[in-house]
């Protein structure tokens, strides 16, 4: 039977990663990746450019079940390593907004530098993973092109999100295998799905953006809101979603940092001859100070005329927007998988298994999961450099 020192399960984020280090170390790696190309996510990811990391990363920008899991790693390999990686690689990159670092150009100059910088590794494409079992060397990992015996095996299938792109759940079931356990799994910053009362509104305004602040069960975000025909999406959705359980409400301010109820009164004590829906223009885009106005049935109300309790529901709506979505679109568009490997069945310093040497995970398929916003680069670079270490 063929034998490798480390075989890597996936060519994604983490695998490629995981196997340069592998590589420089001057061990036998074999790269197993169903896929015709690897990376796949990394070229479709930031719209074609790539939020490769961000500068703010820090263990309270992830989700899991053990916040301080990920601390170790984040700092074994931080965001400005792999930026003076890409700068060493003559990468072209900027910072959009609160950190997040794209490259100017293409995606695919990332999976480049990945690539390059796997040395001698063997990078199988079109080779997929069936199954792992203990062997004499340590392991024998099943595949579509045969048996290899491996001294250590890494785990880095990634989650379930995508599933078109060959997003497959065998790392839980592997870790399953072995005796660990798989915290239970949900899609991640995902578009939220909503009730026909609410895309009563949404629909007419489809393409409105608005800057708004939701905060849910322990999160908080002030970014873009958009609506769209299926209702709302946009980076504050997206990054809610991850905090979002099915059956909540959740509650938008579409003016964060305006007290509306206390504006639309200091107006009406100004006179107060305009329309309603003027002075919400003043702090909203027109077309969505119009709908609110006129779902309070104040369309082409003036100012002057309301009371304090009218205008008390009009703030509300404005600033502590409740609704209930029905659900999220699911794994078909989430771009990450929440829960996975459970962190108390890995060390924190190398990814292995505690109760099975030579075994490790890393990336998505381990309850770790960021933020929007290169987090989750980050923490594939970030896990797959800790077990490199560990080799
Ligand atoms: P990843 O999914 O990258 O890799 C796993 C690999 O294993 C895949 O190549 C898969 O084909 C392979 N595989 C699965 N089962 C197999 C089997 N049985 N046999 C062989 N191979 C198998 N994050 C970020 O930080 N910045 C961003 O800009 C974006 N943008 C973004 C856009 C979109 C549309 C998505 C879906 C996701 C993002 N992300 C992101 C998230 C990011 O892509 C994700 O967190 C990482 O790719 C996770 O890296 P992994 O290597 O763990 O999994």
């Amino acid at each position: 039977m063929e034998q490798a020192d480390v075989v890597i399960l996936g060519g994604g984020a983490a695998g490629l990663f995981c196997a340069g280090e592998a590589a420089a170390r001057g061990l036998k790696v074999v790269v197993l990746e169903h896929a015709a190309r690897a990376g796949e996510k990394i070229r479709i990811s930031g719209g074609g450019r790539c939020n490769f990391t961000n500068l703010a990363t820090a263990r309270d920008r992830f989700l899991s079940e053990n916040p301080r899991f990920c601390a170790s790693a984040l700092a074994g390999f931080a965001a400005r390593d792999f930026v003076d990686m890409v700068d060493r690689a003559g990468i072209a990159w900027h910072e959009k907004t609160m950190g997040q670092l794209f490259c100017d150009g293409k995606a695919t100059q990332i999976i480049d530098m990945l690539l390059q910088r796997m040395g001698e590794a063997d990078l199988r494409l079109r080779t997929a993973v069936t199954g792992v079992s203990r062997g004499q060397a340590g392991f024998v990992v099943d595949s579509s092109a045969g048996q290899i015996a491996a001294r250590q095996v890494v785990v880095a299938t990634g989650g379930k999100s995508i599933p078109k792109m060959g997003a497959t759940g065998i790392a839980y079931d592997i870790a399953a295998q072995f005796g660990l356990r798989v915290v239970e799994t949900r899609p991640g910053l995902v578009p939220l799905t909503f009730a026909e009362q609410d895309l009563d509104l949404c629909r007419p305004l489809a393409g409105i953006a608005v800057d708004a602040e939701i905060a849910h069960g322990g999160g908080r975000f002030r970014d873009a809101l958009l609506f769209t025909h299926r209702g709302l999406s946009g980076p504050v959705i997206l990054q809610i979603s991850s905090y979002w359980q099915p059956g909540d409400d959740l509650v938008i301010d579409l003016a964060p940092g305006v007290d509306m109820t206390a504006r639309l009164k200091e107006w009406r004590g100004q006179g107060g001859r305009v329309a309603v829906a003027t002075v919400l223009a003043r702090d909203l885009p027109e077309r969505l100070a119009h709908a609110l106005a006129a779902e309070v049935g104040l369309a082409d109300a003036r100012l002057a005329d309301q009371n304090n309790k009218t205008l008390d529901r009009l703030g509300a709506r404005v600033n502590r927007w409740r609704l209930r979505p029905v659900g999220s679109e699911g794994y078909r568009t989430a771009e990450v998988t929440l829960g996975g490997i459970d962190t108390r069945d890995l060390d924190a310093r190398t990814m292995q298994a505690r109760d099975v040497p030579g075994l490790f995970f890393i990336g998505e398929c381990v309850d770790v999961t960021g933020w929007l916003g290169g987090y989750n680069f980050q923490w594939a670079w970030a896990s797959a450099y800790a077990a490199g270490r560990a080799f």
